[in-house]
């Protein structure tokens, strides 16, 4: 115990939960002490030399002296590589069934190994298991060494291999990703966790690792992007190195990185090309994100500790008062009874699908959290279910494994069993009966709190894993993930007709097929204005386009000026949402004095003008993985000022938004993409690539829109307005609108429109013809 530990158990013992959580504590590390399989002596192994190849659909298999590496170009250009046999499947990660070989790919020898030749991409495999991916054009993505196991000695019962790969990739090489990391968008140098972690109520910018990891890098070089995943749900570690050109005698020294492992599989899957079609191969292989309904991109207002309907319905009011747009209310674990998932206090709301309805009317939908957690109780429905159901994770001896979390001694549903997803997912009939519109997850890494050591599961907890078996060691990371498949499944069976609403606190890779996430308990400060681009960016190109943080923070209290810039920045999220504890300071906007409230009121008009284009980008993301929120190197990866860029960022193609990050600025430098941009405040054109300074007065951030744009806005009626952004001489542009009826699974309509430039006025045409059928404003410097 560190003296981190000994300060955390201390804290502990004077609270709610304390007592409980220093016993729980004990207990896991009696269980795990007891029923985790000791790390005995291992030996360790390398591939050692090739003995041949075996052609195989889509590549072959390399024969090796003590292991086999099988390469598989799939259908769409993702490289699969397995090695001791590992096979895509089965995998949490991938939707549905691995996607067909690419037969064009064939498995050839080569002067120094094999070769597979694919449209996108060339694999060699050396003869000691070196694999390099090369563009078409020769020039090397990523060169993965040859990989080193830990094999346990002896028959110990879940020993299994560790492995460690270390890879190069170029000297200039970015890394995004990884899952939701506060350091980022760009990951610097150092080591990255990969187990998923509630950091205990708040974090910073350094805090690592958080509640959603992935084995996911989107590498962005000159030479190339890919994105590399290794599909393997273990504990593990990612240490990257940064590369230098003309590092020593003018070589270049390699981007490094390294994954480390403490069991699984060693298989991993390489997507080559730009990042556009990354995503798309990426959500094809995962699944494409789900789609909102429409009311869930409009503000939503969060508290834990409305404490009762009275004041549910005040907060609704003050912002009907002020005529400001309010799409839902969140309500926390503080609406339970007792802390119980699937209760309602009744006293403090005795009639919540009443409250529902009459928000409902008013145009604002409630939304639920839903913890994991069941309280240990004999007469609790929710536990006496899921105990006839033997839903519960159970050790190694047939015992139920209790924790702690919000309502007491708990215990926990075992999601990778698909019979406990499916009486899980009955259980949401209670919360639509309510009157939800929404569900939350929350605590879902998952969360047991302790006084000491780890605050989750037992490691020798057991799981179903599909019916596989295993321990809490292989399902821990993907807890959360089938959660949100629990939650979805159940809801879309409970209400057919809707679009589950969902997002998630922890999850995986492909977490974006049951819905979105949001940042967690960030902290209150500038440092966490920062993290929570950050997330919202990574988990973006990890395919997970539907985020945004706890605007003004979680904790404490943001000043006015603070608050005012995150409500600014995240007025362009796709997830729009104040939040905060039950200890921190109101987020409500007219709580900052009258200058936050006009400026908190000209960032929900413009997020309410921008709905139409916010409702296209959804759909995009769902039919080509394109994260709303992109870095502003999205379409000009090889410009390295860009990929350094992390204090900016591009919503769709047509607009570049410039959030300010610091305390008392009233301008500030924006870097531009190449092209021509105008300032949507001010129409003034500035020509990219470079910096320019842009004014940002307190009322307001840099927003900049592409010339040639064509933005689909919604005019003072609510019908469709045009906002045609003038194209640089000689230049064409465009834009879409994707339109259906905001929630349901009907096909949308989808309208393309171009512009050009025609003796000095604009003109936009629909699908090729004249007819546009929507009212067009002309915007830009020559409009003025
Ligand atoms: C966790 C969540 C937070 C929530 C709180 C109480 O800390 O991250 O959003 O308000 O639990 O449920």
């Amino acid at each position: 115990m560190d003296a981190r530990d000994l300060a955390r158990q201390v804290r502990a013992v004077g609270s709610a939960n304390g007592l409980r959580s220093v016993r729980a504590a004990w207990r896991r590390q009696r269980t795990d002490a007891r029923d985790l399989p000791r790390r005995g002596p291992e030996r360790a192994r390398v591939p050692g030399a090739a003995e041949g190849a075996d052609p195989l659909p889509g590549g072959g298999l390399v024969r090796f002296a003590r292991s086999s590496l099988r390469v598989r170009v799939a259908a769409g250009g993702a490289v699969f590589c397995g090695w001791d046999g590992a096979e895509p499947e089965p995998s949490y990660a991938l939707a549905g069934s691995c996607p067909d070989a690419d037969v064009r790919a064939v498995m050839e020898p080569d002067k120094d190994g094999w070769r597979v030749v694919s449209e996108r991409v060339t694999v060699m495999v050396s003869r000691h298991g070196a694999v390099e991916f090369r563009t078409p054009g020769g020039l090397l993505l990523r060169k993965d060494l040859p990989p080193r196991w830990w094999d346990p000695l002896g028959s110990r019962d879940g020993a299994e291999p560790r492995w460690v790969q270390r890879s190069e990739t170029a000297a200039d090489a970015a890394v995004f990703g990884l899952g939701g990391r506060a350091s980022g968008p760009r990951l610097g140098e150092g080591s990255y966790r990969l187990w998923n972690t509630d950091p205990d109520g708040t974090f910073e910018p350094e805090t690592d690792p958080l509640y959603i990891t992935m084995p996911v890098q989107l590498v962005v070089a000159d030479a190339g992007s890919h994105l590399v995943f290794h599909d393997n749900t273990w504990d593990g570690r990612v240490t990257l190195r940064a590369g230098e050109e003309g590092a020593g005698s003018g070589h270049d020294r390699p981007g490094g990185c390294e994954v480390r492992v403490d069991g699984g599989p060693l298989r991993y899957w390489v997507i080559p090309g730009t990042p556009a079609r990354i995503l798309t191969a990426w959500t094809a292989l995962t699944g494409r994100p789900a789609l909102p309904p429409r009311w869930a991109l409009g503000y939503q207002h969060s508290r834990w500790g409305f404490g009762s309907a009275a004041e549910v319905r005040r907060v609704a009011a003050g912002y009907r008062e002020r005529g400001l747009p309010l799409s839902a209310i969140h309500l926390d674990i503080d609406h339970y009874e007792g802390h119980r998932v699937f209760t309602v206090d009744r006293e403090r709301f005795p009639d919540l699908p009443g409250l529902a309805e009459e928000l409902r009317t008013g145009g604002v939908r409630l939304v639920s959290i839903v913890d994991p957690a069941v309280k240990e109780e004999p007469g609790n429905p929710v536990h006496d279910s899921g105990a006839a159901a033997d839903a519960f994770v159970r050790d190694a001896h047939g015992g139920t494994v209790r924790g702690v979390v919000w309502p007491g001694d708990a215990v926990f549903p075992d999601f990778t069993d698909p019979r406990v997803r499916k009486w899980w997912g009955g259980l949401y009939a209670e919360r639509l009966a309510q009157g939800f519109a929404g569900v939350w997850h929350d605590m879902n890494e998952p969360v047991s709190f302790a006084a000491f050591g780890d605050a989750t599961l037992p490691r020798s907890a057991r799981h179903a894993l599909e019916g596989r078996g295993g321990d809490h060691r292989e399902a821990h990371n993907v807890y959360g993930l089938c959660m949100a498949r629990a939650g979805y499944e159940g809801l879309r069976e409970l209400h057919p007709d809707n679009r589950p609403f969902l997002f998630s606190r922890s999850g995986w890779a492909g977490m974006q097929r049951y819905g979105g996430t949001w940042s967690g308990d960030v902290s209150t400060g500038w440092p966490g204005l920062r993290a929570s681009l950050s997330l919202v960016l990574g988990l973006g190109l990890c395919g997970v386009p539907y985020s945004g943080p706890d605007v003004g923070g979680f904790t404490g209290s943001p000043s006015p000026e603070l608050y005012l810039r995150w409500f600014q920045m995240a007025a362009y999220f796709p997830f729009f949402r104040t939040h905060s504890a039950i200890t921190a300071g109101r987020r409500e906007p007219w709580e900052f004095g009258p200058r936050v409230l006009e400026g908190a009121r000209a960032a929900l008009r413009e997020r309410e003008r921008l709905m139409p284009y916010l409702y296209t980008l959804a759909h995009g993301a769902r039919q080509s993985g394109a994260p709303y929120v992109r870095p502003v190197w999205w379409g000009d990866p090889e410009d390295r000022k860009l990929r350094a860029c992390g204090d900016a960022f591009l919503l769709g193609d047509a607009l570049l938004v410039a959030p300010v990050m610091e305390q008392g600025a009233t301008e500030r430098a924006v870097r531009l993409p190449r092209g021509l941009w105008y300032d949507t405040a001010t129409g003034e054109a500035y020509q990219g690539p470079g910096q320019v300074l842009l004014p940002a007065p307190q009322e307001r951030i840099p927003v900049l829109a592409r010339a040639g744009s064509v933005v689909p806005v919604a005019g003072d009626d609510g019908s469709v307005v045009l906002e045609a952004w003038l194209p640089a001489a000689g230049r064409t542009g465009g834009g879409l609108l994707v339109t259906d009826s905001g929630d349901g699974w009907a096909e949308p309509r989808t309208e393309r429109f171009t512009s050009r430039l025609a003796d000095g006025t604009v003109v936009v045409t629909r699908d090729g013809h004249d007819e546009v059928g929507h009212a067009v404003r002309v915007r830009g410097a020559a409009a003025q």
